[in-house]
């Protein structure tokens, strides 16, 4: 399998400019953004490594502090891209993860490390959803799909209902995402998170806003308990 980077999915990002990884644009379509990212798979690991890309790990330690058995625990890790939180849920004791993700070639890529138990193509979100029943898991991981033209807030009810009641979501971005994002800006992301909150669908248990999502890049983390 072979990458061939056919775009400039870098427009504008802080630490990426003129390199081959990063932000979408405003108004890539879901085709054009999944597009960028099969074409970008195999140099995926690489090129944020290279950023000291910590999400994953960040993203992972938030969770297993909420999960009691690590053994028994299934969690479906969404927008999962080549697995790389897959790799530290492992890394903390985690062995039954599934990943989604849009791109095939971004499973693919997993596939070939053995990252996940199983991969599911497809989006989450309005329209979109994957055919995984309700209450199918203990939590839900989601780092990294909160960003530029990727998951948007009509994603959350999905997140929610692939978790059984008293299970957990947890989603890691880059905090400045939230006010320059076109689509969470103005507090529209955390707003919904409120909503479902007062609808009784999950409760926020933290909010953390913590250095080192990469260098001089702070990631913010959300808990929420699932409640419905
Ligand atoms: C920046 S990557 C993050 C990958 C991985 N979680 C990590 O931290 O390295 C964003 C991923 O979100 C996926 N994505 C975008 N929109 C999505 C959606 N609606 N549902 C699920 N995944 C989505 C993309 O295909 C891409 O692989």
């Amino acid at each position: 399998m072979t990458s061939t980077y056919h775009g400039n999915i870098m427009a504008g990002l802080p630490l990426f400019e003129n390199t081959a990884l990063g932000q979408m644009r405003d108004g890539m379509t879901k085709d054009e953004m999944v597009a960028q990212y099969d074409s970008f798979a195999e140099l995926y690991d690489e090129e944020t490594a290279k950023r000291d890309y910590q999400g994953p790990r960040i993203c992972a330690e938030a969770l297993a502090k909420w999960l009691g058995d690590r053994k028994s625990s299934c969690i479906l890790d969404v927008a999962a891209g080549t697995g790389l939180c897959a790799e530290e849920l492992r890394k903390l004791g985690f062995t039954s993860i599934d990943g989604l993700d849009p791109s095939q070639r971004s499973l693919d890529y997993a596939m070939s490390k053995n990252r996940y138990n199983k991969y599911i193509c497809d989006f989450v979100g309005a329209n979109r959803t994957s055919n995984i029943d309700n209450d199918s898991y203990d939590a839900v991981s989601c780092c990294g799909g909160f960003i530029l033209g990727a998951m948007e807030p009509d994603c959350l009810p999905d997140l929610i209902r692939f978790v059984r009641p008293g299970g957990y979501v947890c989603i890691t971005t880059r905090n400045n995402y939230l006010t320059t994002v076109k689509a969470y800006s103005g507090g529209k992301l955390e707003a919904a998170m409120l909503e479902l909150q007062n609808k009784g669908f999950w409760e926020q248990v933290s909010r953390d806003v913590v250095p080192g999502y990469h260098p001089g890049i702070d990631a913010v983390i959300f808990v929420y308990r699932v409640l419905r």
